[in-house]
């Protein structure tokens, strides 16, 4: 009979994992470093704090500022966007950018004029592209993005109508609502408001202008926008509507052929960055945690468990030949041999798994012990298992 013994630590966590459903949490950060402001989570290369070991260069070295409450994280030297993600996954993260708007009275004199719209990211940050549009609410609105000085780039949309049934709601296409892509290497903007008549057509149901940068993923227009989109926004800052907005980011200013040294701990590769500079470090597959610390990619037990589902489905193969020989000889001669050869194929399995003989796995089990037994299923028995050196292992006595 042939015998089959998963051994590993990460087997056993995974099967503790399974059996209490609870696993430890990775570390995010370098150690003795902050790892939260208010809700938010800062993982390295981020940091908060004057250590310049918690962070891994100036550009993300953040503020945690608690005059607010709650805490709320920024970029250093600014006060207005506060960030409320962080991804590194995708090599981004969320801020809210307050949005800017325009009204007019019936007589079409413009009553409030807030341009809040500004943003000036430092060089390594970039508006995302792909996640973003500028986008305007309005009826007799001129909406124009442009950098801060006008002069290397504008964009912007239109929209306008008179009839308020003309509105569809999530069609954002120039009636009621327009948007526009934004170009690349985006990182300091402002906004410019015009209008044809004043709102004058359209003043019963369309007082305002409002244009903001928001995340596509956020922003559906509603009919009911054109009057109330302000109190819509759940995302306020100093109780101002501020939408969120994707921000790329990266490591250096160097992509991945030319960077000679990276950050990028075990079980990494490197990525470019699309937008910002520099790269981003994402694990290895069936590693997961956080790339930028030396150890921080640890394999997952979903990795663990393709290992035992797939010398399962190996194992159900060479039984069935197993018919046409005897036990020991297909051992020695065949399944055993194949069985290695087919595991040291896969890197991270050559540890983790193990091949025993009837004799070794009997003695480890105490002969079968129930007392032994961890659990049973569709893929067989386990017991714990005592290795002659006390090293302790699930056994799995297979069906
Ligand atoms: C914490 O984060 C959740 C979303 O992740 C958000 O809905 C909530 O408002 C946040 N709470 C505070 C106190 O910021
Ligand atoms: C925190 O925010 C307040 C209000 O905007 C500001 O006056 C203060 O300087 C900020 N503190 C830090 C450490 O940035
Ligand atoms: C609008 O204009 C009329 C007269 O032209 C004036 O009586 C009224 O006060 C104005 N309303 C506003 C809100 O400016
Ligand atoms: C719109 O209002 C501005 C001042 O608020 C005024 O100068 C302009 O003439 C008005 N335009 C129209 C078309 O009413
Ligand atoms: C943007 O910030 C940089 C420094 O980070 C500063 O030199 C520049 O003047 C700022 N631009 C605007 C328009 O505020
Ligand atoms: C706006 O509504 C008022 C009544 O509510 C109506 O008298 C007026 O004609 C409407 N104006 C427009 C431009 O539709
Ligand atoms: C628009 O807003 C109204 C009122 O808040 C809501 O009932 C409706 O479902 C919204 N429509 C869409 C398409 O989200
Ligand atoms: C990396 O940057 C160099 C210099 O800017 C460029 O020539 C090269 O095409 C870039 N490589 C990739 C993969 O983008």
């Amino acid at each position: 009979m042939l015998w089959i013994t998963l051994l590993s630590n990460l087997f056993v966590a995974w099967f503790l994992a399974a059996a209490d459903a609870t696993t430890l949490p990775l570390p995010i950060t370098k150690k003795g470093c902050q790892d939260k402001c208010g809700n938010v989570s800062i993982p390295y290369p981020f940091g908060v704090g004057d250590d310049p070991i918690c962070y891994e260069e100036a550009k993300f070295k953040l503020v945690c500022n608690t005059t607010f409450d709650p805490p709320l994280l920024f970029m250093e030297g600014d006060n207005s966007v506060p960030i409320i993600d962080i991804s590194l996954s995708q090599g981004q993260l969320t801020l809210l950018l307050w949005i800017s708007r325009q009204c007019h009275t019936i007589n079409g004199t413009v009553t409030d004029d807030r341009f809040y719209l500004t943003l000036n990211l430092t060089d390594g940050y970039k508006v995302s592209n792909t996640r973003n549009k500028f986008i305007a609410i309005g009826c007799d609105t001129r909406a124009i993005l442009r950098d801060t000085s006008g002069k290397s780039y504008q964009t912007g949309c239109i929209s306008y109508c008179t009839d308020v049934n003309s509105i569809i709601d999530g069609s954002c296409t120039g009636i009621g609502c327009c948007e526009t892509a934004i170009p690349k290497g985006v990182n300091a903007i402002n906004i410019l408001f015009g209008s044809y008549y004043n709102h004058s057509y359209s003043w019963n149901f369309s007082r305002c202008s409002y244009a903001f940068l928001a995340d596509i993923q956020w922003f559906k227009f509603n009919v009911s926008d054109l009057l109330h989109f302000p109190q819509r926004v759940v995302y306020k800052h100093m109780g101002l509507p501020a939408p969120p907005v994707v921000v790329d980011w990266g490591i250096g200013n160097l992509n991945c052929t030319e960077a000679r040294q990276y950050v990028c701990g075990q079980n990494t590769y490197c990525s470019d960055s699309e937008n910002a500079p520099g790269y981003h470090c994402l694990c290895n597959q069936g590693f997961e945690g956080n790339p930028y610390l030396p150890d921080g990619c640890q394999g997952t037990s979903f990795g663990v468990l393709l290992v035992l589902i797939g010398s399962s489905v190996l194992f159900s193969a060479l039984q069935k030949r197993k018919l046409m020989k005897s036990r020991e000889k297909f051992f020695q001669q065949n399944g055993g041999m194949f069985l290695r050869q087919q595991l040291s194929s896969h890197d991270h399995s050559v540890e983790t798994v193990k091949i025993f003989t009837s004799e070794e796995l009997k003695r480890a089990t105490d002969n079968y012990n129930e007392h032994r037994i961890l659990g049973q299923g569709g893929y067989g028995t386990v017991y714990k298992g005592i290795l002659s050196d006390n090293r302790v292992v699930p056994s799995r006595n297979q069906r």
